[in-house]
């Protein structure tokens, strides 16, 4: 796999605005979250780990963490149809718990939709969404977003979580693709 810089255009957030958000982003979530005593976040697999583990530092409510994997069928063209399996389950139950689902990014909004739908039915006392990037003008569906790190423009992003056939995920920026650049393992 190519070094990283071979493939980075520009940086999009950087390391010291990510955590600066963060922070805040944790410090919304502690105050709105003052009175429960049965938080649990979710991390939706593998993408939201590196922000799961940084903002959960600034949630001072006591919660638990859980995690979950999904992936969609027919990927690879960069799209997502809303046919979304589960492929790795929560190990605890959900029931009566205040759930704060904790995603990377939200781009046609299909993946966040069906897990919402999935995570409805068994019953938590509420459920939110806290979305580190919001892709919005590729929106497909209507998502609710509770908590929100930046706005982002329409283009393919990568580190932080974000990956590129799997790689570049521990950066700790938000970098651009140049897809000219890039070189795909076989
Ligand atoms: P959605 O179902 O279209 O909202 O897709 C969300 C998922 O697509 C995210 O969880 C990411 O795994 C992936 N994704 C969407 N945009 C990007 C991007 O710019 N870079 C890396 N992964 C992305
Ligand atoms: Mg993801």
């Amino acid at each position: 796999m190519q070094p990283y810089w071979e493939v980075l255009e520009e940086i999009l957030i950087d390391e010291e605005s990510l955590q600066r958000r963060i922070a805040e982003l944790g410090a919304e979530i502690s105050r709105d979250y003052a009175d429960s005593d049965a938080l649990m976040l979710v991390c939706i697999l593998r993408g939201a780990v590196p922000f799961l583990v940084d903002l959960m530092r600034h949630i001072t409510v006591p919660h638990t963490i859980d995690f979950l994997a999904v992936s969609s069928y027919g990927r690879g063209v960069r799209q997502s149809r809303g046919d979304v399996r589960l492929t790795f389950d929560l190990q605890s139950s959900i029931r009566d718990r205040d759930v704060l689902l904790v995603e990377d990014i939200i781009d046609s909004g299909h993946t966040i939709a069906s897990v919402l739908e999935l995570l409805n039915a068994r019953q938590p006392r509420s459920l939110r969404v806290c979305a580190l990037l919001d892709k919005s003008e590729r929106r497909e569906v209507v998502v609710p977003i509770h908590y929100r790190g930046f706005e982002i423009p329409n283009k393919f992003v990568f580190g932080y979580g974000l990956d590129l056939d799997e790689y570049y995920r521990n950066l700790p920026f938000i970098g651009v693709v140049n897809l000219e650049k890039y070189q795909p393992p076989e």
